[in-house]
């Protein structure tokens, strides 16, 4: 069998790195290169390989990105948590609604990426592909990030968030009214622009928009439930969805992408939840922090990360892993 050829792009410093507890890590994959292979597609954080006709071969680096622009450091094992995160959720979410997921066992994967089978467990799976909507279907139940902001900026005409009114006198973090759908088109510049359901209808029609928006709100309900249970609260998340050829030949919308992950999710610690202002959450926050404190302009080429922010923001992402599935390690 061939040496695994995986490339493992380190960052300096990035080989020493310990936790708390010194137990070391494996550097931060940041890029794939798998043999002769090249990827369909790079996103932010996946590399994306055909697999056949009908199937990709999704894999989730540890890269990190932060104000829409891939940072010059990844953080070990990101990859491994947010595959699996999503795993977890695909099937918890299995009687509402069907996903991409083919397989995440390496058995199945075909054999032109068997050699590199060591490096991708865990952190890839096979996945349909799917005929994706121009569309992020963002769900929120509590006032933050953009919505907080867009809802500041309408309050001299009304308050509203994406377009929909509000009460006044919401504070920052305050739980909404019911759990708000607004949507946002998928902008290949990077920053995705919140849209109007009636946007959303004229875009992709509107049996597919109302059935997107019930699969959202059903899965945020359903997942907001689970996510109680943990001591969490699941401020707001996004979905991707496609559609497959249905059994019947007819096309079917299946729950695609990344799944209820803290990058895609806001998560909140439920006890020490305290709206009028931000919460602390699951995910880049150390990582905006230190970028804040640093006055970078926000323009590639995105900096490096400190050790010491590597290590907590790891840890970060490790505790929702931990909190959310139950399970004390990882796969690998
Ligand atoms: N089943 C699928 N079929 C085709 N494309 C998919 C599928 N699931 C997710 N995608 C796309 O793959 C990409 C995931 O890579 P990611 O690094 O998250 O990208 P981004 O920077 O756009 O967030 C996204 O563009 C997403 O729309
Ligand atoms: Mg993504």
């Amino acid at each position: 069998m061939p040496a695994p050829q995986i490339s493992r792009t380190v960052s300096p410093g990035d080989t020493v790195i310990l936790m708390p507890d010194s137990t070391p890590f494996l550097p931060a994959l940041l890029e794939t290169r798998l043999g002769e292979q090249r990827p369909l597609a790079t996103g932010k954080v996946r590399d994306i390989y055909a697999a056949g006709d009908a199937a990709l071969l999704f894999i989730a680096t540890d890269r990190i990105s932060a104000f829409d622009c891939i940072l010059g450091s990844g953080i070990p094992d990101k990859g491994r948590i947010l595959t699996q995160l999503s795993l977890f959720w695909f099937d918890h979410l299995a009687a509402i609604v069907p996903n991409h997921l083919l397989s995440a066992s390496t058995a199945a994967l075909p054999p032109e990426f068997q050699p590199f089978a060591s490096e991708l467990a865990g952190r890839s799976m096979l996945v349909r592909k799917a005929d994706m909507f121009p569309v992020e279907c963002v769900v929120r139940g509590y006032l933050s990030g953009s919505g907080w902001k867009d809802y500041q900026a309408t309050g001299p005409t009304g308050h509203k968030v994406c377009g929909i009114p509000l009460p006044a006198g919401l504070r920052e973090s305050d739980q909404l009214p019911e759990p708000l759908f607004t949507p946002a088109a998928k902008n290949h510049t990077g920053h995705d622009e919140n849209i109007s359901f009636d946007t959303m209808i004229a875009r992709i029609g509107a049996p597919a928009a109302e059935h997107l928006r019930a699969l959202t709100l059903a899965i945020y309900r359903r997942a907001t439930a689970h996510a109680a249970t943990k001591g969490l609260l699941l401020a707001d998340t996004k979905f991707e969805f496609g559609t497959v050829p249905g059994p019947d030949g007819q096309p079917q919308i299946i729950l695609a992408d990344e799944v209820l992950t803290p990058d895609s999710s806001r998560y909140w610690p439920a006890a020490t939840y305290a709206p009028g202002g931000p919460q602390p959450s699951f995910d880049k926050q150390y990582v905006r922090d230190f970028l804040e404190t640093i006055l970078w302009n926000k323009q590639p080429p995105a900096p490096e990360l400190p050790d010491d922010i590597i290590r907590n923001t790891r840890a970060k992402y490790l505790e929702a892993f931990h909190l959310l599935t139950g399970r004390p390690s990882l796969d690998t």
